[in-house]
């Protein structure tokens, strides 16, 4: 599967089978995430992969954004220096962004359905997975099996939302 098929293919998946993922497909997924750019390189995240039913039912319960128990988690944390700017605020944020792109499309492209959802309670995320302070869990990613994939939600026309040279000037297409 090409780049562009993976974007444009990959949808978010809310109703998982029960087959669990192989630990080589995870590795594989996490390897991604780990050649993501990050702000000056500077790698902040760190990724918890939650396979444990139990531990996924106390994550499921604190997160109202998750639909369905997934066969994993992975729980995109950042590491943020104390008394963080709002530019690190805004970089912190990117980088979890882009790490979490990369991990839905790697899995795409092997056959493994994902869901990115910020709908969580940061706090008891923190306490079930032992999160020490400095650093946050910024964003979950649901991963599984599926069987089919949902039809994809609408985007808008090119010509709605990018413009050539200044904002507002029509792209044209
Ligand atoms: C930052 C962010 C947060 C999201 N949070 C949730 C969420 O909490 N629960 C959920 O089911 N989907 C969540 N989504 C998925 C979006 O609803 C989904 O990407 C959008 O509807 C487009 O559908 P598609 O991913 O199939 O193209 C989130 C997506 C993004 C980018």
């Amino acid at each position: 599967m090409d780049a562009l098929e993976a974007i444009k293919g990959r949808r978010s998946i809310r109703e998982f089978t029960d087959e669990p993922i192989s630990k080589e497909i995870l590795t594989e997924i996490l390897d991604a995430a780990r050649w993501a750019p990050s702000g000056g390189n500077r790698q902040g995240w760190r990724f918890v992969v939650v396979t444990d039913p139990q531990v996924k039912e106390m994550i499921r319960k604190v997160s109202p954004g998750i639909f369905a128990l997934p066969a994993a988690f992975i729980v995109i944390c950042m590491k943020k220096k104390a008394g963080a700017r709002a530019w690190d605020e805004w970089l912190y944020a990117a980088d979890c962004g882009i790490a979490a792109q990369n991990i839905m499309l790697a899995a795409f492209s092997l056959g493994i359905g994902t869901c990115v959802v910020a709908s969580f309670a940061k706090e008891a995320l923190r306490e079930i997975l032992e999160v020490p302070e400095g650093i946050e869990p910024s964003l979950i990613v649901t991963l599984g099996h599926y069987e089919s994939l949902p039809e994809a939600p609408e985007r808008k026309p090119l010509k709605e939302i990018a413009f050539l040279n200044r904002y507002g000037e029509e792209w044209g297409q």
